[in-house]
């Protein structure tokens, strides 16, 4: 298939912003957004620096795993480069489609989730990218946006889904799953000391009323478990049914896995993260990915790596400025590594 047949559209969708029944505009319609200034969505981190480390430019073709409110892409698309975009929430694509209208010619949006981005863009007649980017996790507005369920702040009900056609919410979660299971996603996921304090209250509380919105869950967190510094009680339950209802773990180890064959030689993978855990996961996959050898204890000498696909470009990981932490506070616990693909 032909590389340029996605271009020239908007929005090109696996499955369609408007849920493909039609709609009749409203706040979703980017073509509702044109000509006027649209709302705040997302500061994105890091920017300067994955311009620098991903160079794109003209004749380059880069991929945007997590477009969001389009920030990332916008710059990657003002220096020339062509961007073929996914993003699993539709809110993501119609914002951040109506606001790179002006950059049909180079620019794609794709529905799906990142892990499966292989048989996406092999559907849209793409066969390798001289980038790509991932900045993971959720984005300002998910959070903001009270009605999604991912904040302890807002009453909603409790449902955490960046794919809002996925099958499972918080809620479905939080009622079904075993003690055990909510203590291993707590403590794996949320790093949380009081995992299982909270796991025995979630159970109780939910024998005798189901818990379906997330102040009731806060309460019952708060409840159980006392109030250390500044950080609301709920802080770490929240985040761990957040990455255990998206699976966001795996689909990261997915995308890493897969990322590497789908760069052109010379071309460069950038990753954004905000967890520990997530680094974690970056680090030791670009590191087995980018060691000429390996070595065993049980081994008597070192063995060539048949993994060995990438140079690492970033033997830290990239943090933010000062400046840009003042400027964006968010951006305190993002870290970006950076490796290039091997000439093959
Ligand atoms: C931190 S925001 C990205 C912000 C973006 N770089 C920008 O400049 O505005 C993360 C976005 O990635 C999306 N996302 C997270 N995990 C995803 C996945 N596995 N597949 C597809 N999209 C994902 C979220 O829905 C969210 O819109």
């Amino acid at each position: 298939m032909d590389e340029d047949q996605p271009w020239g559209r908007t929005l090109l969708s696996s499955r369609p912003a408007d849920g493909g029944g039609g709609s009749a505009g409203g706040e979703n319609d980017p073509s509702e957004h044109a000509g006027r200034q649209l709302p705040f969505y997302h500061l994105p981190v890091l920017l300067q620096e994955v311009v620098d480390l991903l160079q794109p430019a003209p004749g380059k073709l880069v991929f945007d795993g997590t477009l969001g409110g389009g920030g990332h892409s916008e710059a990657l698309l003002q220096h020339g480069a062509r961007v073929v975009a996914m993003d699993q929430d539709e809110e993501a694509l119609a914002h951040a489609s109506a606001r790179l209208k002006g950059y049909a010619d180079q620019f794609c949006a794709l529905r799906g989730n990142f892990r499966h981005f292989p048989q996406i863009v092999e559907e849209a007649g793409i066969s390798g990218f001289d980038g790509m980017l991932v900045d993971i996790g959720v984005s300002s507005h998910q959070l903001d946006d009270g009605a999604r369920g991912f904040s302890f702040n807002k009453e909603a009900p409790l449902d955490m889904r960046m794919d809002t056609d996925a099958d499972q919410t918080a809620a479905d979660l939080v009622n079904t799953a075993a003690e055990e299971e909510l203590v291993r996603i707590l403590f794996e996921y949320g790093e949380e000391p009081q995992a299982r304090r909270i796991a025995r209250a979630i159970v109780k509380a939910r024998a005798s009323r189901l818990i379906t919105t997330t102040t009731q869950l806060a309460e019952i967190v708060a409840a159980a478990s006392p109030k250390r510094g500044k950080r609301h009680p709920a802080t770490l339950t929240f985040q761990a049914l957040r990455i255990a209802v998206n699976d966001e773990l795996a689909a990261l180890r997915d995308f890493l896995a897969a990322a590497p064959r789908w760069l052109k030689p010379g071309g460069r993978l950038a990753v954004i993260t905000f967890h520990s855990l997530e680094d974690r996961i970056v680090k030791q996959t670009l590191a087995h990915l980018s060691a000429p050898e390996l070595d065993r204890p049980e081994w008597p000498a070192p063995r060539p790596n048949p993994d060995c696909v990438l140079k690492l470009i970033t033997r830290k990981p990239v943090e933010a400025s000062e400046h840009e932490i003042d400027l964006n506070p968010r951006a305190r616990s993002a870290r970006l590594r950076v490796a290039e693909r091997l000439p093959s």
